[in-house]
């Protein structure tokens, strides 16, 4: 079977983008890959944490993917620094990987801002400890929202790099899962910025912890335009705020967005909008019963991922081992 790697930052403020965008896939992957399921806790502290939240958070982003459907017995759920094959990878990718390359990743041009001098090495080869979390695995395909996937293309060429330096054929050719009407959720404030966990404003954002009150009022307050909404496609054009609603519904309700257009083109957006919170909150509050009780029990999530840790460990270890003897090392 194929296996799939996948990967989400702990850095708190887990939002609706991230729940459709990524783990409802991971969790309908799950009948048909072997799946890697990490936090990515080693890529949070390329930008500071706060110690005690970073453990927090860790444990909820953890708890929501659980309580979301991923199956920790039959696949694995862990977070990278437990496993130190990340971090010593990432330090022979570091050596493989271009600075060049590295130089075009827009990510890194968005995070450092302005301020690009000051931003933490970490925070640059962020993408090399990215394509080793996936190479370590020997993974095949990465289910990922939009935004990942010029990461995904320089692990590509990471991997063919590495392939081609030392006349191996080792590691496979990575392939990118990114579908549905949901890779790209944007912000509730502005329909042409990405939905994002560090969005100053927080009605941005519906994150995976906001009660059925704030989902509401949230929804409510979302930036629209003072037509009806659209009928068609077409009528999107300029309209980023309506399109990234009815995205949202159709993404919820498991249809496309030509059925939205039919069932809601022409009407006006109050009404939609109640709809699609009633819609957003019958999702969420089943999910959100089950985290609460989760984060009640943190030993037990913690006994999850180590367990998660151990047999990620398992997996690239002997990996990691081959990797060594390629380069040339003694052991
Ligand atoms: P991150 O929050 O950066 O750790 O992202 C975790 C996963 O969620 C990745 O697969 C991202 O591509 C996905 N993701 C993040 N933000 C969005 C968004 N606004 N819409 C869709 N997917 C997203
Ligand atoms: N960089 C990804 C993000 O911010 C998270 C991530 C880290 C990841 N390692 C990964 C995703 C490996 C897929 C595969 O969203």
């Amino acid at each position: 079977m194929n296996r799939i790697f996948s990967g989400i930052q702990p850095t708190g403020n887990l939002h609706l983008g991230n729940y459709l965008g990524a783990i409802r896939n991971w969790v309908r992957l799950q009948d048909t890959y072997n799946c890697v399921f990490c936090v990515v806790d080693l890529h949070a502290v390329t930008v500071w944490q706060d110690p005690v939240e970073l453990r927090n958070s860790t444990r909820e982003v953890a708890a929501a993917l659980i309580a979301s459907g991923v199956d920790v017995k039959q696949h694995i759920l862990f977070n990278q620094s437990q496993v130190p094959t990340h971090a010593e990878l990432a330090w022979l990718l570091n050596c493989v990987t271009r600075m060049g390359w590295l130089n075009r990743m827009t990510q890194f041009k968005e995070k450092a801002g302005k301020n690009r001098e000051n931003a933490s090495v970490g925070l640059f080869s962020y993408p090399n400890l990215m394509a080793a979390d996936i190479l370590a695995y020997k993974t095949t395909h990465v289910p990922v929202g939009e935004d990942q996937k010029q990461h995904l293309e320089l692990t590509r060429d990471i991997a063919q790099k590495f392939n081609h330096d030392f006349g191996v054929d080792f590691f496979p050719v990575v392939e990118p899962i990114i579908t549905g009407v949901a890779t790209r959720i944007m912000s509730l404030r502005d329909g042409t910025a990405k939905m994002s966990k560090s969005d100053p404003s927080e009605n941005s954002r519906i994150t995976m912890v906001d009660s059925a009150e704030d989902i509401a009022r949230k929804i409510r307050k979302a930036k629209t335009d003072p037509l009806d909404l659209p009928s068609d496609k077409a009528e999107f054009s300029g309209r980023p705020e309506a399109e990234n609603l009815m995205r949202i519904y159709a993404a919820l309700s498991d249809c496309s967005v030509d059925k939205v257009l039919i069932k809601f083109g022409g009407q006006q957006f109050s009404t939609f909008k109640q709809d699609l919170a009633d819609l957003a909150v019958a999702t969420l509050a089943p999910i959100q019963d089950e985290m609460r009780r989760l984060m009640a029990e943190p030993d037990a999530v913690d006994a999850v991922l180590r367990d998660g840790a151990q047999r990620a460990r398992d997996i690239s270890e002997p990996i990691l081992q081959e990797i060594r003897d390629i380069f040339g090392f003694l052991r």
